[in-house]
């Protein structure tokens, strides 16, 4: 049985006093969620020392949404695998696609960064997707299983998470049809040496449109980013039909 993961990617919102706000609002609401079901929160690095410690032996888990694959050294800015899993962190958002338009995130680098959190005992949640320009050139299917295959050299697939976000679904409310999602999704699983890797879908997924979604045979959960945002519109994300 391959693992549900719904996950909130926030992106770069909320400071320390709203995401306790948020939390406070959005744990009850999800505690008769089906255990089965992990529910995931990728927050902004200043966020997750203090989540992770009002979360502790809590259901919702934290992840972060980068990490540098270095262990430490002169990478000024940058934070490494084992600080994210000394404070309690168990999932990492690699190659997102924001990443990869607006600072040089390349496969190569992705690739890196997924090998060194999975060196430190966390799971990647690596993002994969095309643009519309290659959707529309019928590019679709290489470019996917490029990012894949690049993506995952030398990986672990036992401790891995695959997120396949078209970047013309991101954040514009044009969400990629159910069936066409579930469609990619098989085929990225064809890469794959491990049929257990959860595989989600992600892109405008909200309240009204997640049961849809959820209701494919190749879709494992969800990476939201807009609707994650509020505690009641994650909270039925999470307990989708
Ligand atoms: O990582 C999640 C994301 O890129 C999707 O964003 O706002 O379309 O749900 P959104």
């Amino acid at each position: 049985m391959r693992k549900i993961i719904i996950a909130g990617n926030w992106k770069m919102h909320k400071t320390q006093a709203e995401a306790q706000a948020f939390l406070q609002e959005f744990k009850p609401l999800i505690e008769d969620a089906a255990e089965s079901r992990e529910v995931v929160l990728c927050v902004p690095f200043t966020d997750l020392s203090g989540m992770s410690q009002q979360l502790h032996g809590g259901r919702v888990r934290l992840g972060a949404q980068n990490v540098h694959w270095e262990p430490s050294g002169a990478y000024t800015g940058e934070i490494s695998a084992a600080m994210l899993a000394e404070i309690g962190i168990h999932y990492v958002v690699i190659g997102h696609s924001e990443r990869r338009q607006y600072f040089g995130e390349t496969d190569e680098t992705a690739n890196l960064r997924v090998l060194a959190a999975q060196k430190a005992g966390l799971i990647p949640i690596l993002c994969v997707g095309e643009s519309k320009a290659q959707r529309d050139a019928g590019e679709t299917e290489q470019v996917i299983i490029d990012q894949v295959k690049k993506g995952l050299v030398n990986v672990d697939q036992s401790n891995l998470v695959i997120a396949y976000e078209p970047i013309w679904a991101i954040g514009t409310g044009d969400t990629c049809a159910a069936t066409e999602a579930n469609r990619v999704i098989g085929l990225i699983r064809e890469q794959l040496t491990n049929s257990q890797v959860t595989i989600q879908y992600g892109g405008s997924v909200n309240a009204n449109n997640v049961d849809e979604i959820m209701a494919q045979s190749e879709i494992d959960g969800a990476l939201v980013g807009g609707a994650s945002l509020e505690p009641q519109s994650l909270a039925r994300i999470v307990n989708f039909q």
